[in-house]
Parts: structure tokens; C-alpha cells; sequence
């Protein structure tokens, strides 16, 4: 069998695998050849891979990425990080506890970490944790959450912003099934161990076409899906995540998410220079998740406040080292920009633009603006009047 007839095989039975576990996710084998033409392939992690697709506004998995795995944990190699980590927070010795969603029906459940650790072990019943945040607590010791914040500005950003960044473990057992949701920013998920099936779709297609979102919409139970409808959406795409790869996912795609394998890895949310136009204008056209629950408006200046902190990381970086730009990929910038430009209707750009933390960003950017900005091309940042 050639290698490709084998990578199509593995990709049909984990499909074939997911089903098992939600059967709406299910397809005929003569719908295989067009679901193969959503399929995201990896690609190896370089400067150009991460910085470059990130502005494309596509889901991308890189392979390589470098492990976030540090102190006594450094030298374990990629075959045992996943349960390495296991057996060090099961060592932890912390009594907090942990949110968890057990069983077909999700039932709530707060774990310590040792009680998180053997339930993985066993892996007889589906779990999953996602609130398992790490920044500032001494998993810091063992996993370097800058490897994969190294170019967010979130992680730098005022305490609310920082907020957002919301590092976490994320443990999960063998069929686990997260519903469609989507998440604020954008997403990065770098896997130690296990397997996941992700399925992602473009929000608002989605929900044209009758597939739901458990945070977009008001919901009883569980987010209407199906594969026929899926498949006929055009932001429509899926992928495998394995050991070693990391995927980043654009804050405007639905996903439903199904463990093949039990699974640990660690993932947060993200702005960085090369997306920020685009996560600014999703922000601006569809309002933050965080604004859904904020009935005091405690965070009603949150979208401002980040758009600021953009502003000033690019009006610092002009006079930064070459080092410094490119941790931040600041030479992708007016790409991102010139491709957001391009791949916007004029009247889609003139409602950004009206948009004063929008242009806030957008005016730091040194392209051409067909709106008619007065560019700032000093190192004083743009303040907003707000
Ligand atoms: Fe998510």
C-alpha cells in the first residue's frame, strides 16, 4: 500500500472511530472523497509556516514545534511527555480542585489533580478538563507557557487582557466529545499525547445552513449538527491533532472536537501581530464572548484596552532588535494587512473603519488604507478617544 493509501486509510478509520462516539458525525463511504478535500494536512513549524498562515484566517497544524516541556520534565522524551506530565501532576500534592464533565451526558464533578491523574490512567470513563488554568501556579515549573506565547500579546497585555490568554491543560479521555463552541480569540492547542478529531466550520455559515453554536445562541441541549450540511459549507474543514503537533484554530470557527486516543496537551488564546486585524474585525462584527456574561460591563473598554496595547507593541517595535521583531512577527504585519485589505469588500472596510478601535490598529499599520487614513508612521502610539 502506498503512503498515501495509508494516511487515507488512518484518516477514514478515525473518522469510522469518532462515529462510535457521536453518531452525527457519521458519513457514507462515498462521501469519504469530499470530506478528504476539507482534511488540513500538517506542516513543519518554521517562522514563514506559523507567522505566515496565521494571517490567512485557516485553521494550520505544525509539526516541530518546540516542546513546552522544561525543569525536571526537559530530557523526557516526545514518547512520554504525555504521561510524564500525568505522573507529575498526580505527584503535585495540590487539594484545589477541577472542574470535569463526565459521562455521554456530561455530568459536572471537581476533581483534585491526583484524582484527575489516576481517572486518566484508568481511562474508563469519558471525561474532559479545559478550566486547568496553569499560568502563575507551579505547573509553570515543569511545562514554558512563553514557548507558545512567546508572540501573544495577551500574555503581556493589562490584567483583563491577560485574562483571555487562559492557559490550560487540557485532559481528556478516549471518546470525549466537546459540543460545537466556539472561543474568543484565536486558539493554539499543542498535544502531548493522544488523538483528537476536530471538525470547524465558519460561525455564522454555520448557522445560515442550521448547524449551532453553544455559545453563539441560546441552547437547551445539545447543538444541532449534521454531516451533510457540514460538508456542504465552504469554511467547512477537519483535521487530526497527534503527539508533538500543534494546531491554531481563527476565532471564527465553530468546532466540535472528539478524543481518539486519551489525550493531554496544553492550549490558550491568542492575539499576535500577524491576526490581529483579523481577530479586531471578528471582535468588532460579532462582539467578544467575553461581553456575553459581563452584565456589569466590567469589560465593556476590554476590546479598546487591547486594541491599544496592539497599537503600542507595533509603534515599539519599530525601533526594536531584528530578534525582537521577529518573535513577534512583525515583519508579517503588512502582509496581514495587504491580504485583509484584498479579501474585504470596500463597504466591509469603511464599517472597520468607522469602528475607532478597529482603526485604532489599523492606522499603526503603514499600507495603503482605501479609506482614507492618516497614516502614523512616528513612535507615538495611536490613542483612541474613547
Ligand atoms: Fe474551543
Amino acid at each position: 500500500m502506498s503512503e498515501f493509501a495509508r494516511s487515507k486509510e488512518s484518516l477514514w478509520r478515525a473518522l469510522q472511530d469518532a462515529a462510535r462516539f457521536d453518531e452525527t458525525v457519521g458519513i457514507d463511504a462515498q462521501h469519504f472523497e469530499r470530506m478528504l478535500k476539507r482534511h488540513i494536512t500538517p506542516c513543519p513549524f518554521s517562522e514563514a509556516n506559523l507567522f505566515g498562515r496565521m494571517l490567512l484566517g485557516e485553521p494550520y497544524i505544525l509539526t516541530g514545534f518546540p516542546s513546552p516541556l522544561q525543569g525536571s520534565l526537559h530530557d523526557v522524551s516526545d514518547d512520554e511527555a504525555g504521561s510524564a506530565v500525568m505522573e507529575w501532576l498526580g505527584r503535585n500534592g495540590s487539594d484545589d480542585r477541577h472542574r470535569l464533565y463526565v459521562g455521554p451526558t456530561g455530568v459536572r464533578r471537581d476533581l483534585t489533580l491526583e484524582e484527575i491523574a489516576v481517572k486518566w490512567e484508568a481511562d474508563r470513563t469519558r471525561f474532559g478538563v479545559t478550566d486547568l488554568h496553569i499560568k502563575h501556579t507551579n505547573v509553570e515549573d515543569v511545562i514554558d507557557t512563553d514557548t507558545l506565547s512567546a508572540f501573544n500579546i495577551l500574555a503581556h497585555a493589562s490584567a483583563m487582557a491577560f485574562e483571555q490568554e487562559m492557559f490550560s491543560l487540557v485532559i481528556s479521555s478516549r471518546g470525549q466529545v466537546t459540543d460545537s463552541h466556539s472561543d474568543a480569540p484565536d486558539s493554539s492547542n499543542y498535544c502531548f499525547t493522544g488523538q483528537k478529531l476536530w471538525l470547524a466550520w465558519d460561525t455564522y455559515e454555520g448557522m445560515r445552513h442550521g448547524l449551532q453554536d453553544v455559545d453563539r445562541m441560546p441552547l437547551a441541549g445539545k447543538a444541532h449538527f449534521d454531516m451533510e450540511t457540514w460538508l456542504s459549507l465552504k469554511s467547512a474543514r477537519w483535521l487530526l491533532v497527534n503527539p508533538g503537533e500543534t494546531l491554531f484554530l481563527p476565532a471564527h470557527l465553530t468546532h466540535k472536537v472528539i478524543t481518539l486516543k486519551r489525550y493531554v496537551g496544553i492550549g490558550g488564546f491568542f492575539i499576535a501581530l500577524p491576526n490581529c486585524l483579523r481577530v479586531m474585525e471578528h471582535w468588532v462584527s460579532r462582539v467578544p464572548l467575553w461581553s456575553k456574561r459581563d452584565v456589569d460591563g466590567e469589560r465593556d473598554g476590554l476590546l479598546g484596552d487591547i486594541a491599544e496595547e496592539i497599537s503600542s507593541k507595533i509603534v515599539a517595535l519599530r525601533g526594536a532588535t531584528k530578534r525582537e521583531r521577529r518573535r513577534w512577527g512583525y515583519d508579517y504585519l503588512e502582509e496581514a494587512a495587504q491580504h485583509f485589505i484584498k479579501s474585504r469588500r470596500p463597504a466591509k472596510l469603511r464599517q472597520l473603519w468607522s469602528d475607532p478601535r478597529f482603526r485604532c490598529v489599523a492606522e499603526t499599520i503603514d499600507v495603503p488604507w482605501p479609506c482614507g487614513s492618516q497614516r502614523s508612521t512616528s513612535n507615538e502610539p495611536v490613542l483612541m478617544s474613547h
